[in-house]
């Protein structure tokens, strides 16, 4: 059989090819957070030069001793914090759920859906089957009409999850986001970061405690405002 070339279809990262391109580079990140006034003032230095690089389908956990800087970085990483050094460059959107959900207490699920369904800029008929697809993923469709100031904490915590994911994002960072999860939720959600994976997303995972090492391929550890391999 006669090889068929066509060049100009030819991807830029062929398959089978080692040399992987990454969706999240961030390199030299500082950061002291500085309170109180003269002659009280006080200055803590948290991040002192992280290196971090995410690769696509890639499910990497952050872990680290409470107060080591875990969510500083991500915020850092997700342009909601500036650093004072450093730079951080990512290729392709970002989903991002912050430690303490960020939701508007008399909007329900679906009106939360939404606004940011507006704020990602997605069609109302992406953002309807997206938001679909996640009340049943994680399973809490019944509360679609729901205002957030009557949700249980776990269920706040699936709406903050889907919030992140309304719109696919090539990079998913979590902070802490099992902390509400019932056991199912906690299956829901590992089998939602494999699928996520098999998609060639990549997700970061800040978590106190790693209870399944195997489910990430890696784990960095934040350790005296570096991050090291664990
Ligand atoms: N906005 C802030 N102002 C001052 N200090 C802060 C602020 N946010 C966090 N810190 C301090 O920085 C350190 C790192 O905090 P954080 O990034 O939340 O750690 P982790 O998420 O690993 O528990 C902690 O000692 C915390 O008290
Ligand atoms: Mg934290």
């Amino acid at each position: 059989m006669l090889p068929v070339s066509s060049p100009d279809t030819t991807p830029a990262t062929a398959p089978g090819d080692t040399r992987r391109v990454p969706v999240l580079e961030a390199a030299g990140i500082e950061k002291t957070y500085r309170r109180g006034i003269w002659p009280a003032r006080h200055h803590q230095l948290v991040l002192r030069g992280v290196e971090l690089t995410l690769y696509p389908g890639e499910v990497v956990g952050l872990v680290g001793e409470n107060g080591s800087g875990k969510s500083t970085l991500m915020k850092i990483l997700v342009g909601a914090l500036a650093p004072d050094a450093g730079t951080v460059i990512h290729n392709g959107r970002l989903g991002y759920c912050p430690q303490e959900p960020v939701v508007y207490e008399r909007l329900t699920c679906d009106e939360h859906f939404e606004l940011f369904g507006r704020a990602y800029r997605l069609t109302p008929e992406d953002q309807a089957r997206s938001r679909r697809e996640l009340y049943a993923e994680l399973g809490f469709e019944r509360y679609a009409g729901t205002r957030a100031d009557q949700l249980s904490g776990g269920t706040l915590a699936k709406l903050n999850l889907g919030l992140a994911l309304l719109a696919d994002p090539e990079v998913l960072l979590l902070d802490e986001p099992y902390a509400g999860f019932d056991w199912d939720t906690y299956l829901k959600f590992w089998q939602l970061v494999a699928t996520r994976r098999d998609a060639g997303r990549t997700v970061l995972i800040i978590s106190h405690f790693v209870a399944d090492e195997e489910r990430f391929d890696c784990l960095v550890q934040l350790r005296d405002g570096r991050a090291v391999p664990r």
